[in-house]
């Protein structure tokens, strides 16, 4: 029995060794040691032992149990161990590897103008203001002097939401609003968005672009006061040696109404395919603001007066950067943006 018992130790030990897996270990675990396993077999014989030969056997039987449980102990940490291992070297990542390099982006062209504008009217006193991009019809145009059924209005087609609600076409609107906030008091402003028409694109044409107005109401302002600004932001945005030129024209919410030429930046005035042999730059539409619209903002046309300007962001950042098709800005195409990285600070 001895003899069998240090057999089956052997043999248990030797497929432990051997095994590669945990499932072959527990097979080996419950064919070795289990219930129905030849050790307990062995067990039950010991009755017919004679009774100094019993606890000799069972010691013996013991110590093989627990040879063949420590060997098992031993293997399955071995074998827990190697996963551990093997797991290691799979995930392990290679950290001598060159860092993906992050990308800096630039600001837009039409954002470099828009942040130009703004810097060199916030230092002339005027507050940055904003309005919705959809806007009542009220706002878009019978609060500056455009009632329904205004011949001006075929002009500015738009995206109509409701008879209402329209997408505005300028951000003249802003003017309205801002009278109505401000209840009364004098006030600069200047205000940068987007603007929507219904119309076909094109190199010069979108359907969707930006503007920028300005509004100064107050006591005792001129018209002079409007051509000393303009004055100084043709020179900021283009060069000092430009000379602004204004011309008569029509918008319904000014009275009297102009149009701001630029001297050529390209030619000086000599003209040139960029002036289109004129010499002179159209830029923008400005005036004094209509009493009418003083009065719908509530002030008193009386007491108080005011000028406005507006202009197309795009078309200024076409001529200052020379790019010739507007839909360049709408594209997403970074190489376009990219451009204009290092051009100025
Ligand atoms: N809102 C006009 C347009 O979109 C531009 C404009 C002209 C704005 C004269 C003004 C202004 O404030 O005084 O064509």
């Amino acid at each position: 029995m001895e003899q069998q018992l240090k057999q089956l130790e052997q043999e248990a030990l030797a497929k432990i060794e051997v095994a590669s897996n945990l499932k072959e270990l527990n097979e080996v675990r419950v064919a070795y040691l289990g219930k129905k396993g030849p050790i307990t077999d062995l067990l039950k014989g010991m009755g017919k032992l004679s009774p100094e030969e019993r606890p000799k056997m069972g010691a013996l039987v013991n110590t093989v149990r627990e040879n063949v449980t420590e060997k098992l102990e031993q293997k399955v940490a071995q074998l827990e161990e190697l996963a551990i291992q093997e797991q290691l070297e799979k995930e392990a990542i290679d950290v001598t590897l060159p860092g993906r390099p992050v990308r800096i982006g630039n600001r837009h062209p039409l954002t470099r103008v828009v942040e130009e504008i703004e810097d060199l009217f916030i230092a002339m006193g005027y507050e940055v203001a904003e309005g919705p991009e959809v806007e009542k019809d009220y706002f878009n145009f019978e609060a500056l002097n455009l009632p329904k059924g205004h011949p001006a209005r075929d002009m500015q087609d738009t995206f109509y939401i409701t008879e209402e609600t329209l997408l505005r076409t300028h951000t003249s609107p802003v003017q309205a609003r801002t009278m109505l906030e401000k209840n009364g008091e004098p006030f600069r402003i200047i205000c940068p968005g987007k603007v929507f028409r219904r119309d076909n694109d094109d190199a010069t044409h979108s359907h969707q672009f930006m503007q920028i107005e300005g509004l100064v109401v107050g006591e005792n302002i001129r018209m002079s006061d409007l051509k000393g600004t303009l004055n100084t932001m043709a020179k900021k945005m283009f060069g000092e040696e430009r000379e602004i030129r204004l011309r008569p024209s029509f918008f319904p919410f000014t009275e009297p109404s102009v149009e701001m030429d630029i001297s050529c930046f390209k030619c000086g005035g000599s003209g040139c395919n960029v002036c289109k042999h004129t010499g002179w730059i159209e830029i923008l539409g400005a005036g004094m603001v209509h009493p009418n619209v003083l009065e719908m903002g509530g002030y008193d046309p009386k007491k108080y007066s005011g000028f406005a300007f507006g202009m197309g962001v795009e078309r200024i950042a076409m001529l200052k950067y020379g790019v010739e098709d507007i839909r360049h800005f709408y594209t997403n195409d970074n190489r376009f943006v990219s451009q204009f990285h290092r051009t100025e600070g």
